[in-house]
């Protein structure tokens, strides 16, 4: 389920730096967030997010937290109220005056359902991660080793195969690969090599 936002404009460019503390953050999450399977996913694109951040823009300790915010509430209506997904999070992000790059970012993060386009690194990243992170995880449950030794030709053969996952929109994949102007199969290297460590 989910809805158009019907706007492309998030936040007040006055609380750009504005940022909720890790505790605040992981009380949101912790409260909004029961369901154990979606808090990994959120912690999984989090941390690919701050990866992303620290080791491809060489980016201070500020911006990898804004960067791994966006990846950690990105879901974070999802569980309790589906029909509001994206809205409620955004709303209560605006309220506490957080920077509008992050609230952006969680906007844009599926743009055919809420109607925004990913414009900014950290959306299209965000929107990169999201749903090729879960394949990933996905195929890592159905190997005996989880994620040792899986490569890069091993998730091109899950993605070939249209029902392992088939929740995941491949196009969208592509699409976000084309945005954000890297390789898909470097994008999975990628993910591949941070996500194990994601408990
Ligand atoms: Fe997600």
């Amino acid at each position: 389920m989910s809805l158009h936002l019907g706007r492309t404009h998030f936040g007040n460019p006055a609380n750009a730096g504005n940022v909720l503390s890790k505790e605040q953050a992981f009380e949101l999450f912790n409260s909004w967030v029961l369901n154990p399977k979606l808090q990994l996913h959120m912690k999984q694109v989090a941390h690919l997010m701050k990866c992303w951040a620290a080791e491809k823009l060489n980016a201070d300790e500020a911006t990898q937290w804004k960067w791994e915010m966006a990846g950690l509430l990105h879901d974070a209506d999802w569980d309790q109220w589906p029909e509001q997904h994206c809205k409620k999070i955004i709303e209560e992000l605006e309220t506490s005056n957080i920077d509008p790059e992050i609230i952006r970012a969680i906007a844009s993060h599926g743009h055919t359902h809420f109607g925004v386009e990913p414009e900014t690194e950290m959306d299209k990243m965000l929107y990169a991660f999201d749903e090729l992170s879960g394949l990933i995880h996905a195929y890592s449950l159905m190997r005996p080793g989880g994620y040792d030794g899986m490569d890069v030709k091993g998730v091109n053969k899950r993605l070939k195969e249209k029902s392992f996952a088939a929740n995941v929109s491949r196009d969208d994949i592509n699409d976000a690969c084309q945005r954000a102007g890297i390789q898909l199969n470097d994008l999975i290297t990628f993910i591949v090599a941070k996500q194990a460590s994601v408990k």
